[in-house]
């Protein structure tokens, strides 16, 4: 008998840090293989995963293992409202790396997430990414999915766009709402190892910056609701909406890695490499494991479906061509 691993269904997860989406399609029973340059992300990726991860910076041209499906989250810094919205002048720029992947592994199905922004200031980019995907024979779909609406005490928007040659159904929302209180009840009026307390200078900056801005009410998390969207720059810096809690004596404190952590949905068993800012950002760069694992049972189904229909009838869409100049690829 051939061992587990040999059948399951194998993942390449591009720009992988530390796992967030790979960790989704583990637990969903795919075999998931990481790709990613950061040390410290690649590290977490190894500790905590079972399939391997590679360090590496990737590049048009790069040599992919053998794969049924492509996921990947590729550097959204270019279209995020926040940066300089270089959309594909910007180096850091990953779909062009994502196409060419998809064009050698010709895999049965492809999903990347990135910033909800790509769809509105970067419309025209959405369409010409897609436009590609379709000519390597995809039917390609998308949708803007809110983590909150998947068992995460987050409101975290992200764009995921689905490739495939069959159907595919994006999950559907839960009924229950997950809190705040739900996730980090049993820390967020203590002080744990590693959390700082917020200076009086810090606490007068921030009441300054929410009183200018309006804010109903102030941006600390509220145990009785889902968090805001957790990032690299609100988990890390010391910026006015740094993600902090309200003790009960009054006092104002930063969250934890551990604390983020479950905010992002992942398992307390989960151990983050790196120093405190490497762990954070790989925190705010990942997808919620547990949208992850919704969006792996939806493509577990299309796999199925897939599997179900006898060779002579599958819907074929085969490649118009492989060669975009666009993307010079
Ligand atoms: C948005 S994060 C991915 C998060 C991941 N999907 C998760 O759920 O944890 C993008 C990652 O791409 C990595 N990256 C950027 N450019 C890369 C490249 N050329 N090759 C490999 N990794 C790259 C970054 O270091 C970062 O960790």
């Amino acid at each position: 008998m051939r061992p587990r691993d040999d059948c399951r269904e194998k993942v390449v997860d591009l720009f992988a840090g530390c796992g967030g989406l790979s960790l989704g399609f583990e637990a969903a029973g795919f075999a998931t293989h990481g790709f990613e340059m950061v040390h410290s992300a690649v590290e977490t990726y190894r500790r905590n995963l079972k399939g391997p991860c590679e360090e590496v910076r990737l590049e048009v041209g790069f040599e992919y293992p053998v794969a049924d499906v492509v996921i990947g989250g590729p550097p959204c810094q270019p279209f995020s409202v926040r940066g300089k919205q270089q959309g594909m002048n910007d180096a850091r720029d990953g779909f062009p790396v994502f196409i060419d992947a998809v064009r050698r592994l010709n895999p049965r199905l492809f999903l990347f997430e990135n910033v909800r922004n790509l769809m509105f200031s970067h419309r025209w980019y959405l369409d010409l990414i897609i436009g590609e995907l379709e000519k390597l024979g995809y039917a390609v779909e998308f949708k803007c999915l809110n983590a909150v609406n998947y068992g995460v005490p987050q409101n975290r928007e992200r764009l995921v766009v689905v490739g495939h040659r069959s159907s595919f159904s994006f999950p559907r929302p839960e009924r229950e709402i997950t809190t705040v209180a739900d996730a980090i009840g049993d820390t967020m009026e203590t002080i744990p190892d590693g959390s700082r307390l917020l200076t009086p200078e810090q606490d007068a900056y921030i009441a300054e910056y929410e009183r200018k801005s309006h804010c109903a009410r102030p941006r600390d998390l509220h145990p009785d609701i889902p968090s805001r969207t957790v990032t690299c720059r609100n988990l890390a810096g010391a910026t006015s909406d740094m993600q902090r809690v309200r003790l009960p004596d009054g006092r104002r404190r930063r969250i934890t890695v551990r604390e983020a952590a479950r905010i992002q949905s992942f398992p307390d068993s989960f151990e983050f490499c790196g120093n405190e800012v490497q762990q954070f950002t790989q925190i705010g760069n990942a997808v919620p494991p547990l949208l992850a694992y919704r969006l792996a049972l939806a493509v577990r189904r299309t796999l199925e479906q897939m599997d179900a229909v006898p060779e002579q009838l599958a819907l074929r869409r085969r490649p118009r061509h492989v060669q975009t100049t666009l993307f010079n690829i």
